[in-house]
């Protein structure tokens, strides 16, 4: 999540860190537009913000204005980020003049989504002209998947992925284009499946696995990535995030979660707030908007169509040429009505006399490869076209509407080595269909409606390697199916209808290495059903409905790298029911019933990194469950029912990095129950109910990074609760019922550098609490019952940069409390009861970018003078208005009025300090 300020009154519908603006086309160019700029791109109501990482530079913010862009396209690239590009029109005083080309590159991702809600709501604000009228509205993200094993990305048909819909408010325009573009589908993968391994990137199957036991791509992090624990956070002399303070209510510094894989303060988040405030262009920017009708003529034009140029995935190759390989997809206008055949883009279609192209089609002769593809997608056909190319080597035919592909429809199609029929409609295949695709690899049938296959249909493609026929209605599979399919490496049955499957289903299959059987209604899995599948390293069984894990089921798995069996109702796991399967890194067993774990059930499973096994039923842990996962770097142990930690139960994780055991009932963790886990980084003991924590509770972490306790009942910090903890950098302690820091509790934290202990009972804080925590940056201690901090209690914390103080009872600070404070950047000291500001704090601070008063008692004499004076000197520091956008998984955006009222003296009371007029002051 990143949080900005923005000027006052504009809501924020979606952002877009890492974003990059560049200007064709200028003449002349201003220095400010030149090069490339890397940022983040705001979409409001009327128009599209860029703010850059880099505000030192002359450009500090970009406005586009709907009303002054023009010819808008979304352009998906290959090998370059998605991007959006588009005529903007110079709009008066903005700093230059005339038109420009414009190019957002979307690095991050985004690009479709940004895309595709610009538009929305540049037609809405042009139409409506009014002001903003946000409606929360579920806008799916939307993510491409590679058609093809390789570098070839389709123009049509995202796969939406259900387990990360977003919800952005939103102010929804007209349905979308007809063609189910955005339509939602059943998820295509498991929501938390690792991405395929990069070694896809070959053209021809089989894929390139790394080899088991390599750091290869199959962790979801690299094990070094947080080995290093250093990286992840701001040390000292790294730049601190000046991330904008007031948002520290719903997105403060310390996440709750995990961080173990990103940085919470990374640059990547930062983003200043000096420059943004009320700036010119911005202010012509609304009135602008009032008359907005007049400006309908530049409405954005998005098309769909297709116009793609693809080359060969040889990557030395493609750098040169990226520019060309770009895959534009072009939106449609709701409004506009569908673009006839005839008017599609031709000027693709290539000169090369050797074929000819269906009409409906484009055709595409790569020179580099030598193959021609053909693309004939989303065009309401209702049968394959009778003259295509006998040479294409790829054709796309998806997003149609075939009903039935009738038999021998591609009878001369004998080099075809791809095709892509998904999201066609279909119902049924008849007996010859394929017929002469002798060479066809790769059949795509995902996303229509067949409920069966008859049983040779796949008789005339022996050459198949991958074959898609998830999310259909398939109630069954005929056995023998597959048969002949000696080449088949990845099949997907996943999201159907299947029950049962046969028990020889997959006998035919030698050389299968991923099978996905997920989202399906499975409760039971026949005992030879893998057992040829020797060369299996994938298998996805999530989202079923079994009940036990059997022995022998997996025996013959022994290259089996990663097994899902999430979401199941898998309530019993025989003992030694992994036996054999010496490769696996990856098993996931969360969201079942699992409710005991013996010693043996994890047995021969020598190779495995990852065990899941988040919101099952387990009670409790026992001694020997672990003892030969010697390779594990994360459990997961999450939502279960687990009530106390006994001595030395995660003895043998000798690797283990990651150890969660968050939503639990644990009320007692003994002495010991950590001993043995020098390698773990993050411990999540989150939402439990601990009331103690006796000294030597953690012992033996002696490399623990972060130490998740919030969400507990615990009352006191003992001096010797993290004794030992020297590596300690991120203690979270909110939401428990501590009034008590013991003094010098944690002085052996001596690397801590984030410190949360918001919403505790504290009252006072001794001088000795934060002794021997010199590094120390953040500091949240909102909502306690703080009425008094003694004036040494802060003098360790010289390099403290955050501190939150809010919602406490603080009624008086004095100069010297804050006063070693000199690197701090934010203070917030809203809802107490103070009535004077220290003021040296004021001369002091330098470095401070976030000031935050209000909701106290403030007595409005002499003594605030200078503190009125500061306020209105400084209004980035001292905000009074400002909104709050946050991208990332929502956007949820509020504009906020941060007074700073006078409680006295009576003449002046209710009265901002900075409408007091200066002569008020004049006697002082
Ligand atoms: C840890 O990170 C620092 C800074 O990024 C780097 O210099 C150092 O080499 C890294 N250490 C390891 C073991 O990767
Ligand atoms: C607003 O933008 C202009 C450039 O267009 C810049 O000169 C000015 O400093 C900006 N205002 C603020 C408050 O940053
Ligand atoms: C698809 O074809 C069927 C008839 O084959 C027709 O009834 C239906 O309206 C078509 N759908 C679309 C979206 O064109
Ligand atoms: C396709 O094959 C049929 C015979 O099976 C032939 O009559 C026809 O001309 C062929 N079409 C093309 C375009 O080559
Ligand atoms: C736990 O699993 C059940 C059923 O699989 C699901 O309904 C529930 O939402 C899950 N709870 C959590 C916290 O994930
Ligand atoms: C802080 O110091 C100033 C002198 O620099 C003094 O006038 C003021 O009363 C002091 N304020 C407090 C709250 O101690
Ligand atoms: C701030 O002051 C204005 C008037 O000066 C008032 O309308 C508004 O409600 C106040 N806001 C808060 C949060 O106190």
């Amino acid at each position: 999540m990143t949080a900005t300020l923005l000027f006052c009154k504009s809501i924020v519908l979606l952002s877009f860190n890492n974003v990059q603006l560049t200007f064709q086309d200028i003449q002349p160019t201003p220095d400010a537009l030149k090069g490339k700029k890397k940022g983040m791109v705001f979409l409001t109501p009327h128009r599209v913000l860029f703010i850059p990482k880099d505000q030192s530079k002359a450009m500090k913010s970009f406005s586009m204005p709907f009303g002054l862009m023009e010819g808008c396209s979304v352009e998906q690239g290959i090998l370059v980020a998605n991007y959006i590009k588009g005529k903007i029109h110079a709009q008066p005083a903005g700093g230059w003049e005339g038109t420009a080309t414009f190019k957002l590159s979307f690095y991050s991702g985004g690009a479709i989504d940004f895309g595709k809600a610009m538009i929305d709501v540049a037609t809405h604000a042009l139409r409506s002209g009014s002001a903003y009228n946000p409606v929360v509205y579920v806008y799916e993200s939307v993510s491409f998947m590679p058609a093809r094993r390789n570098n070839y990305y389709r123009s049509a048909a995202p796969v939406v992925y259900q387990g990360q819909q977003q919800q952005f408010a939103y102010v929804p325009g007209q349905p979308p284009a007809a063609g189910g573009y955005y339509a939602p589908v059943p998820p295509t993968y498991a929501p938390d499946r690792p991405p395929p391994p990069s070694q896809f990137s070959s053209t021809q199957p089989p894929p390139n696995f790394p080899q088991a036991g390599t750091s290869g791509g199959y962790y979801p992090s690299a094990p070094s990535v947080f080995a290093n624990y250093s990286s992840p956070l701001s040390s000292p002399d790294q730049p601190i995030s000046n991330t904008a303070g007031p948002l520290s209510d719903f997105n403060p510094p310390i996440t709750s979660m995990p961080n173990y894989y990103s940085a919470p303060l990374s640059p990547d988040s930062e983003q200043t707030s000096q420059g943004l405030a009320a700036n010119k262009s911005t202010k012509s920017t609304i009135q602008k908007n009032s008359n907005a009708e007049t400006n309908f003529k530049y409405l954005p034009l998005l098309l769909i169509g297709a116009k793609v140029l693809l080359k060969k995935s040889l990557l030395s190759k493609m750098h040169k040429s990226v520019e060309f390989l770009l895959v534009s997809v072009i939106v449609c206008l709701w409004f506009i009505p569908l673009r006839t055949e005839s008017q599609l883009p031709s000027e693709e279609e290539s000169d090369d006399e050797n074929f000819h192209c269906p009409s409906v089609c484009t055709c595409v002769f790569d020179d580099y490869s030598e193959e021609l593809n053909v693309y004939c997608s989303s065009h309401y056909l209702t049968s394959i076209p009778n003259d295509l190319p006998v040479n294409a080597k790829a054709v796309w035919f998806d997003s149609n509407n075939f009903t039935v592909l009738q038999s021998r429809a591609f009878r001369n199609m004998s080099n075809l080595d791809f095709l892509n029929l998904e999201n066609s409609h279909i119902v049924s295949v008849e007996q010859h269909a394929f017929y002469g695709l002798n060479l066809l690899v790769h059949l795509h049938l995902e996303r229509n409606k067949l409920k069966y296959l008859v049983p040779n249909a796949f008789l005339h493609t022996p050459s198949l390697g991958s074959l898609s026929l998830n999310n259909n209605n398939f109630g069954k599979v005929e056995d023998g199916l597959f048969s002949g399919l000696s080449h088949l490496w990845y099949l997907n049955l996943g999201w159907n209808n299947l029950a049962v499957l046969p028990a020889m289903g997959f006998h035919d299959l030698p050389n299968l290495k991923e099978l996905i059987l997920a989202g399906n209604r499975l409760t039971y899995l026949q005992p030879q059903l893998f057992i040829s599948l020797v060369e299996l390293k994938e298998l996805d069984l999530s989202g079923n409905l079994l009940r036990i894990i059997k022995g022998n089921i997996f025996v013959k798995l022994q290259k089996l790298q990663k097994l899902y069996m999430s979401c199941n109702q898998i309530s019993t796991i025989m003992p030694r029911a992994f036996m054999g399967m010496k490769s696996l890194r990856w098993l996931d067993l969360s969201h079942n019933r699992i409710a005991v774990l013996h010693e043996e059930t994890f047995s021969g499973l020598l190779n495995l990194h990852v065990l899941r096994l988040v919101n099952n039923s387990i009670t409790g842990l026992r001694h020997r469950t672990f003892r030969e996962l010697q390779f594990l770097e994360e459990l997961q142990f999450g939502y279960n029912k687990i009530k106390s930690l006994s001595e030395n139960i995660f003895g043998g994780l000798v690797q283990l990095e990651v150890l969660t055991l968050n939503n639990n009932q644990i009320q007692e963790v003994k002495p010991g129950a950590f001993v043995g886990l020098r390698e773990v980084a993050v411990l999540n003991l989150s939402s439990n109910s601990l009331k103690n924590l006796p000294d030597g509770t953690f012992k033996g972490l002696l490399n623990l990074h972060s130490l998740h306790l919030e969400n507990n009942a615990v009352t006191r910090i003992q001096p010797n609760t993290f004794s030992g903890l020297f590596c300690l950098r991120r203690l979270f302690l909110q939401n428990n019922y501590i009034s008590v820091i013991d003094n010098q509790s944690l002085s052996d934290l001596k690397e801590l550098s984030e410190l949360d202990f918001r919403y505790n009972k504290l009252t006072r804080l001794s001088s000795q609490a934060f002794a021997g925590v010199p590094n120390l940056e953040y500091l949240l201690l909102k909502c306690n019952e703080l009425q008094y901090i003694s004036d040494a209690t802060f003098q360790p914390l010289q390099h403290l940069s955050w501190l939150d103080l809010s919602e406490n009872f603080i009624e008086f600070l004095n100069n010297y409390t804050l006063k070693p404070l000199t690197k701090l950047k934010y203070l917030n000291l809203k809802g107490n009861s103070l009535r004077h500001f220290p003021q040296q704090f004021l001369q002091q601070s330098s470095q401070l970018e976030q000031l935050l008063l209000e909701g106290n008692n403030w007595h409005c004499d002499c003594s605030l003078k200078s503190l009125r004076v500061y306020c209105l000197k400084n209004p980035h520091v001292v905000p009074r208005y400002f909104e709050s956008a946050m991208g990332g998984d929502e956007t949820h955006t509020i504009i906020y009025t941060y007074n700073i009222t006078c409680a006295s003296p009576q003449a002046i009371a209710n009265t901002d300090l900075r409408d007091i007029s200066e002569d008020y002051f004049g006697h002082c």
